[in-house]
Order: C-alpha cells, then structure tokens, then sequence
C-alpha cells in the first residue's frame, strides 16, 4: 500500500480545520474527525444521521498515545500489547490528561481506544498527532463501507477527502472488550479478533451490563442492506438470490467462502451483501454460518441485518 505524503497532510490540514476524512481501516472504512473537537464530532453525528449522540471510538498511532486518553490496567496492556496496532478496542476509563471530547464519548467515564495498523490511517494519526473519532463511515443503520467508493454514495459531499487504501482486509467491525477496574472483562461487541483469540489471554468473557446505554451497533436492526435478509437458508426462494457459504453450495452464486474459512467469509460480507443487494432482488437469503472463529461475529452482523425494521 501506497502512503502518498502530500495526500496524508492535505487530510490533516482537514481535520484540523474542522471537517470529515474518510479514512481506511483494516476493519472498515471511518468517518474520521478531530475527535478533541467538539463540532467536528457533531458533523459526525449528523452525517452517519445518526439519532443521538453516542460514544465514539477514539482512534490514535500508538498504545502511547491510548495511554494519554484512557487508564489501562494490566489486562488492558496485555491485549493492548497482543493486538495493537489491529482491530481491537479497548473501553477504558478516561484519563485525565486524554484530549478526546466529552461528545466524542458521549459524556461517559470511560473511553473506547483504538490503534489501527492500516499504513494510511497509521499516516494520518501520526500527522494529526491527537485522537480521531472514527464510526463506520456510512449512513446509520446501513452496511458498513469496504472501499473508497462505498464512502462516497453513501455519505457524499459531508466529507471533505475519502483516502483510497484499497479494499478492507478484514472487512468487519473491530472486536470491543471493556476493561474496567474491579469488573470482569466484557465483550461488548463481536469483531475482528475472534473471543477465543481474547479469552486466552484474559480468561472468559462476560456479557455487556444489561443497563448499558444502546450503541448502535448493539440495535437489533442495523447494518442492514434494502432488500429482505433471510438466515439459515438452504437454497434461494422465488424473488431470492443466495449468499453462500462452504464447498457444498451451488456453484453459480456468490459465496463468502469456498473453503468455510470464516475471516475470509467476514472479509467478503459487506461486499457481497452490497452487491447482491445492488442486483436489486427483494430478498437474499444467507446460508447457514458456523458461530467458531469468526463466525459469531458474522452472524451478529447477519442477526441484525435480518432483523425487522424499524427500530433504528
Ligand atoms: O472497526 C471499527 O471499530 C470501526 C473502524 C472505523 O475503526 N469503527 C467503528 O466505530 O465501528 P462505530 O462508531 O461504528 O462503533 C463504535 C462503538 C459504539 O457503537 C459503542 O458500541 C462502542 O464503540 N463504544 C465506544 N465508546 C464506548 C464507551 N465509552 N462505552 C461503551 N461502548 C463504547
Ligand atoms: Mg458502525
């Protein structure tokens, strides 16, 4: 991957004016601003449309700089030390010295962090030099972009520069733990880094609070094509076209994976479901995803893609 230097800057003297970058992760594709800037996170808010405020990742070069803005105890560290830089985010309390704004993190006392390792966001945050806010860069509730492209329909002239960092290797959201002194570990979203890949290092998982605030992400319908989402399907109704999956499937359709390998499956998922969804057919139907590996993360996404609408 190219990093063009002058671009890198010409991005910078943007987000420090103020504006939005789409920016490429490994993960997905952000809707980058100053995150230290409480209007530049504002504009956020209402390009994604979103519906209220909620909490920001705060995304910045190095575990030196997550230290700045958020207290890692030693659980922390050791994720922060196995996955950084790469799709994990931590949700730490906030420091004192952190730069991140109070709307960036939606008031809260804690703060989620994250180090990225694509070249071009890597490039932009050390030319920044402060922390960015960086949700999905797409319109609430609708699939998550995987390439420059995907950035611009979906959120047009509300961003000033879309970085080309070519197709999104991981293609889904990064993994969420929160780590907060005196509480057990939680997996407050399914991601990028498998629960196994967490658990070994820091022991079982507990769910999210039940009296959390609702994120987004954590709405029943979200990351949702147009057309109809069915699970579990075993081959395409009438009015259908079958998103496959494994070596058993027909082989005409498109399939997330011919070998049943679910990173590769979760790195072809908004593409596909994109894709289909623009052949303009009234359903797609999704044929059963195994939940090891990445597959529960997958199938979170597909869960809330299939949901019924209305509640976003
Ligand atoms: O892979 C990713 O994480 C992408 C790329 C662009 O980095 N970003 C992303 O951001 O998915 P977004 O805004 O779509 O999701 C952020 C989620 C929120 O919905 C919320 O669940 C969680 O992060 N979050 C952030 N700060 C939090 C906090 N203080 N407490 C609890 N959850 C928090
Ligand atoms: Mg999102």
């Amino acid at each position: 991957m190219n990093v063009d230097p002058a671009q890198i800057e010409d991005a910078a003297r943007v987000l420090s004016r103020g504006e939005l970058v789409g920016m490429p992760t490994e993960t997905v594709y952000g809707l980058a601003a100053d995150a230290a800037n409480p209007e530049a996170v504002a504009r956020v808010f209402a390009a994604k449309g979103r519906p209220q405020f909620n909490p920001l990742i705060s995304h910045v070069a190095d575990p030196d700089m997550a230290m700045r803005e958020g207290v890692l105890d030693g659980r922390a560290l050791a994720l922060a030390e196995a996955f950084w830089p790469g799709p994990l985010t931590l949700v730490v309390p906030v420091a004192e010295t952190g730069l991140s704004s109070e709307l960036a993190r939606a008031g809260l006392s804690t703060i989620g962090l994250r180090v990225p390792r694509h070249p071009i966001a890597q490039a932009l945050l050390r030319a920044h030099g402060g922390p960015v806010s960086a949700p999905s860069a797409n319109p609430s509730g609708k699939l998550s972009p995987t390439a420059a492209e995907d950035v611009r329909t979906g959120l047009g002239d509300s961003v000033s520069v879309v970085l080309d960092g070519g197709a999104s290797e991981a293609g889904i959201e990064s993994t969420i733990i929160g780590v907060i002194p005196d509480e057990p570990a939680r997996l407050l979203r399914t991601g990028a880094i498998s629960r196994g890949d967490i658990e070994a290092l820091v022991g079982p998982l507990t769910s999210p609070r039940p009296d959390k605030i609702t994120a987004p992400g954590q709405l029943t319908s979200h990351y949702a094509p147009r057309a109809a989402v069915r699970l579990n399907a075993i081959e395409a109704r009438a009015g259908e076209v079958l998103l496959a999956f494994g070596p058993g499937a027909p082989s005409a359709a498109a399939n997330l994976s011919l070998s049943a390998d679910t990173v590769e499956a979760a790195a072809n998922l908004y593409r596909m479901l994109r894709e289909l969804d623009a052949q303009g057919a009234e359903g797609i139907a999704v044929m059963p995803i195994p939940e090891t590996g990445l597959g529960e993360a997958i199938n979170d996404r597909l869960n809330r893609a299939a949901a019924a609408r209305g509640d976003r």
